[in-house]
């Protein structure tokens, strides 16, 4: 058992910290932002996350964590210390390393006997080695010993609580040997498989493991629109070439795009980092594009189907990136929605667990409705930007009943054509051939 300070109760410091605390650890999450730990000390989670909130609990109540925004004496009582705050992406597609430095000077200021200090937020290659100088900046006594020791982490959103207590793999990127194998015994109880390399090798691991995904992605969004020029279908097309295990069938899932607090980011910022190498990525670069255009191929279908949206009221079912988060960092509607608005729509709204963060996106500019049914009552289409269960188990007949003009448009193949004949709907989706109402009706006689 480790007594550990984690530095940040953002999504990474606060799934990291209640997770390290359920696996035996005394651990302290710390965070400048006093009201945030305020609520955290009374047990609301200020993300959604399943499964979190109990876990937090419990923890609580084990005496395994706590919140503090007293971040020194945090630091004098723990071992290890986890940086996880934030790197948001600079105008230049940089990673901000603003609150990282902030940490470390910190860090170095109160440091007063050995600590480990492990580097958790994404941070571009060569960040190890300056914090370590802006730690050694900044103390007092240099003849401290102290380690910087980096640990990217590969957590979903969405499913993040599972996904660190059946981790992988854990990647531990050290200079001294004895300061990894600390860190990585850190995670034993998990009995994952550990790789140790060095700082510079484990932060480019994450930046290569999300770059390499999104490259997936664009990939198979590309498939697609290659798929409806030419009558292919691309769910059949990914099934096809993901049975080959060299290829593997994760995350060729065609849709609207990637989203949320990392890929983008990330993608950017492993951009830059290869400009400022003098290194032009230009493979990076084409699947940032894809990326950017496949936000709003929506559009364009809507487009074809309704014609002029000037005076149209268009249901949007699903803000968040993806399903089981209510987080809308970069989704595809931040980009879409304003541009059916642009082009004249009325836009109305749902999404099952994120309608207070979109009001902070969207706030007037949109109607919110309650509920699935309700949202697209009336309205001249329907649109599907994120899969949740909600939508994937619709009631078509009523779908077809309560809008104005029976058009879907789906941005994430929820529906195979098969199970969407039948019902009268004129069904647009990703990669695959748009189905008419009539069609649909057809075949069912
Ligand atoms: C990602 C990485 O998976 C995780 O390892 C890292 O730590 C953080 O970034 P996350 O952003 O939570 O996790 O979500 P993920 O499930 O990876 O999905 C990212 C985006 O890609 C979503 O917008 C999703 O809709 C999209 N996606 C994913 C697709 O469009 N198609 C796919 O096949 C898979």
């Amino acid at each position: 058992m480790r007594t550990i300070a984690m530095i940040g109760t953002g999504y990474v410091g606060l799934v990291n910290g209640t997770c390290l605390a359920h696996i035996g650890h005394s651990v302290q999450c710390c965070d400048t932002n006093a009201d945030k730990i305020e609520w955290l000390q009374q047990g609301r989670i200020p993300i959604y996350e399943p499964g979190l909130e109990a876990m937090v609990a419990e923890n609580v109540a084990a005496g395994r964590l706590s919140f503090t925004s007293d971040m020194a004496s945090a630091i004098e009582q723990s071992d290890l210390l986890f940086i996880a705050v934030g790197t948001p992406m600079a105008p230049t597609g940089a990673a901000d390393l603003g609150y990282i430095q902030s940490v470390a000077e910190f860090i170095g200021r109160h440091l007063t006997a050995y600590k480990t200090i492990v580097i958790k937020s994404t941070v571009p290659v060569g960040t190890g080695r300056m914090v370590d100088s802006w730690i050694r900046a900044n103390m007092q006594n240099p003849q401290i010993p102290f380690d910087v020791v980096s640990n990217p982490e590969f957590l979903r959103e969405g499913s993040a609580v599972a996904d660190f207590m059946k981790m992988e793999r854990c990647i531990v990127g050290a200079i001294r040997p004895e300061a990894a194998q600390l860190v990585a015994d850190c995670f034993e109880p998990l009995n994952t498989k550990t790789y140790f390399t060095t700082p510079e090798s484990a932060e480019m691991i994450k930046y290569a493991a999300n770059a390499f995904l999104a490259t997936k992605i664009s990939f198979i969004n590309a498939i697609a629109n290659l798929c409806e020029r030419y009558g292919a279908d691309v769910e059949d097309v990914a099934e096809g070439i993901g049975s080959d295990s060299r290829i593997g069938s994760a995350f060729l899932r065609a849709g609207i795009g990637y989203g949320g607090s990392c890929f983008p980011k990330d993608t950017h910022a492993l951009n830059w980092m290869a400009d400022q190498a003098g290194y032009n990525f230009g493979l990076l670069k084409e699947v940032i594009q894809t990326n950017e255009e496949q936000k709003y191929v929506l559009l364009k279908k809507l487009v074809q189907a309704l014609g002029d949206l000037r005076g149209t009221t268009i249901a949007v079912l699903g803000l968040s990136f993806k399903p089981n988060t209510d987080d809308l960092r970069d989704a595809p509607s931040l980009a879409l929605i304003p541009a059916l608005i642009a082009a004249g729509a009325s836009v109305r709204v749902y999404d099952p667990v994120a309608m207070s963060e979109a009001r902070k996106w969207f706030g007037s500019d949109v109607n919110y409705g309650i509920g699935v049914y309700q949202t697209i009552a009336g309205c001249d289409a329907c649109l599907i930007l994120t899969e949740w269960r909600e939508f994937i188990t619709l009631d078509l007949e009523q779908v077809r009943q309560l809008l104005k003009r029976p058009i879907v448009v789906d941005g994430r193949n929820c529906y195979s054509l098969a199970s969407m004949s039948g019902h009268g709907i004129e069904y647009h989706s990703i990669g695959r051939t748009a189905v008419s109402a009539e069609q649909t009706v057809l075949s069912r006689l």
